[in-house]
């Protein structure tokens, strides 16, 4: 039997290299050794104000996007979290297991719920990992491949199933996260001192997946750097460090070939060079996705396999864990 993952993208935003380097296309290269569940979770993206026929249609982007970058639905599983109910199901019942304390403790909750005033905090974005919790453990998952800023939920995840397991019988498996090194935090290209993300005020911070070769040059031109000189890994130069990293991982090139190949060259040519490879790798991608989403049938015939597929296990995981509960 091979080992369970699930991994879930928002379908809010446009999704940006960030996403790509930090989840998918880790998620790509799992699909060979393990049960794979890759989730839009639609569900989550309410939390914040959505426009209904907006999200409706990044929902099945987000589909095309999982595709076009690779994942194959053959090997895994594709499907809309709203498709299968359990999971708002098994979230009201962890819900009633969840600490108030531990959920203020979340540091996305904090960044979140800074911008408003203490009466309005939407009390989706509170009780937000619930869920994801509810998404990770009707699965029976074992590895949750996410990047750095989700490990805090993966944990939480952890501490509900352990708490579960202990007051109510062996239940859950225990998930552990699956961070990658490289690109597991991917900084913002006009801030390297905050992540890159798709809710960021100036389209500046991301390159998102469907930009043109254009806006790809034209943002990698003025992502932020500094006045020193060279072209070398050092973590103190964060906006350079952000780059190279960038062009590490779409190239394949070692840190060590990648300072060779710059040796003695400036910003100018970095630049170029990194825009370049962006392009090659992201334009195939913007096209895939083009291609896909035309096709409405063989898109929604996926969602429906990949929903058929997960609902069969996640009804047998409510009936056991509401019986544990005394729930009829
Ligand atoms: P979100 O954009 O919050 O829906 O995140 C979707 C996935 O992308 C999650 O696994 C995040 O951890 C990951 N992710 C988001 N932003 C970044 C980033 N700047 N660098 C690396 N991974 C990211
Ligand atoms: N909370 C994640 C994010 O904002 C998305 C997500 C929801 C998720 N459910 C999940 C990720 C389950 C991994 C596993 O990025």
């Amino acid at each position: 039997m091979k080992k369970r993952i699930f991994s879930g993208i928002q379908p809010s935003g446009n999704l940006h290299i960030g996403n790509y380097l930090g989840s998918i296309y880790n998620w790509v290269n799992l699909q060979n050794d393990f049960d794979c569940l890759f989730c839009i979770v639609n569900l989550h993206a309410i939390t914040v104000n959505q426009d209904p026929k907006t999200l409706r249609d990044k929902t099945k982007e987000i589909a095309a996007i999982y595709l076009a970058c690779g994942i194959d639905p053959v090997k895994s599983h594709i499907f809309i979290q709203s498709d299968v109910k359990e999971h708002a199901e098994l979230m009201w019942l962890l819900n009633t297991q969840a600490y108030f304390g531990e959920l203020s403790r979340m540091t996305q909750f904090k960044d979140k719920s800074d911008k408003f005033k203490n009466e309005n905090i939407p009390l989706g974005i509170f009780n937000y990992p619930i869920l994801m919790a509810a998404d990770i453990l009707l699965y029976n998952t074992e590895l949750v491949p996410v990047g750095e800023d989700q490990k805090q939920h993966v944990e939480l995840t952890r501490d509900l199933a352990k708490r579960f397991n202990n007051k109510f019988g062996e239940t859950f498996k225990e998930p552990e996260p699956y961070i990658l090194k490289d690109g597991a935090k991917i900084m913002g290209l006009d801030n390297p001192d905050k992540k890159m993300s798709k809710s960021a005020e100036s389209a500046y911070n991301y390159i998102s997946l469907i930009d043109s070769d254009d806006d790809i040059i034209r943002k990698i031109k003025k992502a932020a750097t500094d006045s020193e000189n060279g072209i070398k890994f050092d973590k103190n130069r964060k906006g350079l460090h952000n780059l190279l990293t960038i062009y590490k991982m779409f190239s394949l090139k070692s840190e060590k070939e990648i300072e060779k190949e710059f040796e003695n060259k400036g910003y100018g040519d970095f630049k170029k060079a990194l825009a370049e490879e962006i392009i090659e790798n992201i334009s195939p991608i913007r096209e895939k996705i083009k291609e896909i989403l035309k096709e409405k049938k063989y898109l929604d015939k996926i969602l429906e396999d990949g929903a058929n597929y997960a609902r069969n296990i996640a009804e047998k995981k409510i009936i056991e864990v509401k019986k544990k509960m005394g729930i009829i």
